[in-house]
């Protein structure tokens, strides 16, 4: 599967002018050379098949890039093949310039480019890289499908019976991730009391991988030294440590997957003292359909309870599938029920929205995951920090935290370590809030194991405008209440049912109320 070196850059080889001896003998051959190539260049214009080497990954394999590229006017069409993925690409050429699109959802080009006489001059990410003509073979060879296994109830492993807190690296540093980092944040969390306030998995996702040694067994790569090490480095503090592959023959980020190792890999994950797996589907696109999700991830399912060591298991395929009907059938604790969650307000308001058709899966043991939190990563407000933790909690979410939590605001540790508002997120009931619109006005009432309610009502809108928590319509019965504000952590009184209070734009009014002979204070 290594790319072969033939891809490596090559030298643009530019006519130099004074080998023709004069000016005008210069001009006269500039002009031939241009009436020779221009057909050539608007006939066949990208359209061809180029390779090039992108980048080496971190586990030390080259990621070739093929290119498959069919121009008609300025319109590209055509595929993209790196080693983990295939892309069906669109783009425009621009003269000699071109920008090429991996789907119609991305904002900006993932590829942009220059045909430079028989060459193009590529920029991916921040990889600048050059593509020459495909020789014959230049190409990656295809995956066999394995066969699916047919599908079975896999039995509950009894783990997750709240849902998972703790951190995961991806959010915020992707693959600049490394053994020293995790120690230290590891440490910060037992320092900082985010350990026992509840966040106790310590989540590696993608780019630990290495490759597969003589017998098949998955090493990390140079960043993750000593895997066991490490692992026991996180346990002797009385935190767990979690790990991240995919169903797919490479995961999204281009690294080897478990594809027909799984029970492989599970028990190698065994052996290092592996606590939770986060499985990505990402890489499996490139052979598979989402009607064959369920029996790929069943088959992980299946080969962490071979292995026999209580395993958290995470799915992660984005919500696809109807995944809620199916994530505790395979042995799932967790499942995503979203695209990836970027550190804005947008974003994590649109993960919240779409898991909410999802309220009746969640539960003791197996809950819905509207991705990890983004809190303390800088792209929105404290207000906004508050809402998102709020939300999080109102729907029994997994709180992953995603930054760097060495380097945290005083602003921000408070959010992520009020355990006020962590007890709802935590509450044994398992319940997940669904919410009620008026105007910009969201509430989310989620029911609580000793009977009181918790109640998040989130200004959606741009203008401030008054938070109405009224007890009648929170299902609790009686006419007295009692209720702490959350964020504020006072007591507040509900006059005749009904609290009022100010609420900021994206601000977040969280209370917790009970009938009032029921003690609601921390
Ligand atoms: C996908 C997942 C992310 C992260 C990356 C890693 O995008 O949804 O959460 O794991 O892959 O490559």
């Amino acid at each position: 599967m290594t790319g072969s070196t033939s891809w490596k850059r090559t030298r643009v080889n530019k006519p130099t002018l004074r080998h023709y001896g004069s000016r005008s003998a210069a001009l006269l051959c500039l002009l031939l050379i241009s009436l020779v190539l221009t057909p050539l260049a608007s006939s066949q214009g990208l359209t061809g098949k180029w390779a090039g080497l992108w980048r080496t990954l971190d586990n030390g394999e080259e990621d070739p890039m093929y290119l498959d590229l069919y121009q008609e006017g300025s319109k590209i069409t055509g595929t993209i093949t790196t080693i983990g993925h295939i892309w069906q690409v669109n783009g425009t050429a621009t003269g000699n310039r071109f920008e090429i699109f991996f789907s119609p959802r991305d904002k900006k080009p993932r590829v942009t480019g220059e045909l430079a006489g028989s060459e193009l001059h590529l920029t991916r990410e921040d990889a600048q890289f050059t593509a020459v003509a495909a020789k014959p073979g230049d190409a990656y060879p295809p995956f066999e499908h394995m066969t699916l296994p047919a599908l079975h109830d896999v039995p509950p492993n009894n783990l997750a019976a709240l849902p998972p807190m703790g951190w995961n690296s991806w959010n915020l540093f992707q693959n600049n991730i490394d053994d020293k980092t995790v120690r230290a944040i590891a440490d910060e969390m037992v320092a900082n009391g985010m350990r026992d306030a509840g966040y106790v998995y310590i989540n590696l996702d993608d780019t630990w991988e290495g490759v597969r040694d003589a017998q098949g067994n998955l090493q990390a790569n140079h960043k993750f030294p000593d895997m066991k090490g490490l692992a026991d480095y996180v346990h002797a503090r009385g935190m767990k440590l979690g790990i991240y592959s995919s169903p797919g023959p490479r995961t999204c980020a281009e690294y080897p997957g478990s594809y027909g190792n799984e029970e492989q890999d599970a028990r190698t994950f065994a052996s290092w003292g592996i606590d939770y797996l986060k499985y990505d589907w990402c890489g499996a696109r490139m052979l598979y359909k989402n009607e064959d999700m369920q029996a790929l991830y069943q088959k992980m399912g299946d080969a962490l309870r071979k292995a026999d060591r209580p395993v958290v298991y995470s799915l992660c395929q984005y919500g696809n599938a109807k995944v809620e009907t199916w994530g505790a059938k395979v042995g799932g604790n967790l499942w995503r029920t979203t695209g990836d969650i970027s550190d804005t307000w947008t974003s994590m308001i649109a993960n919240i929205e779409k898991q909410v058709p999802t309220a009746p899966y969640a539960g003791p043991g197996h809950w819905n995951d509207p991705d990890m939190l983004e809190i303390g990563n800088g792209g929105m407000t404290d207000e906004e920090y508050r809402t998102h933790m709020s939300l999080w909690a109102v729907t029994a979410s997994p709180l992953l935290a995603g930054n760097d939590i060495r380097k945290m605001s005083p602003a921000v540790k408070s959010i992520l370590l009020n355990k006020e508002v962590l007890a709802v997120d935590q509450d044994a009931l398992g319940k997940q809030a669904s919410p009620t619109r008026a105007g910009d006005v969201e509430t989310w009432v989620k029911p609580l194991a000793d009977g009181s309610v918790a109640v998040a009502v989130v200004n959606l809108g741009a203008s401030a405008t008054t938070a109405k928590v009224q007890a009648d319509k929170l299902g609790m019965p009686g006419q007295a209440f009692s209720a702490r504000d959350l964020w504020a952590h006072t007591t507040v009184p509900l006059q005749k049912g009904t609290y009022t209070a100010a609420l900021a734009s994206h601000g977040v009014v969280m209370l917790r109320v009970a009938p009032a002979n029921t003690a609601t204070k921390q």
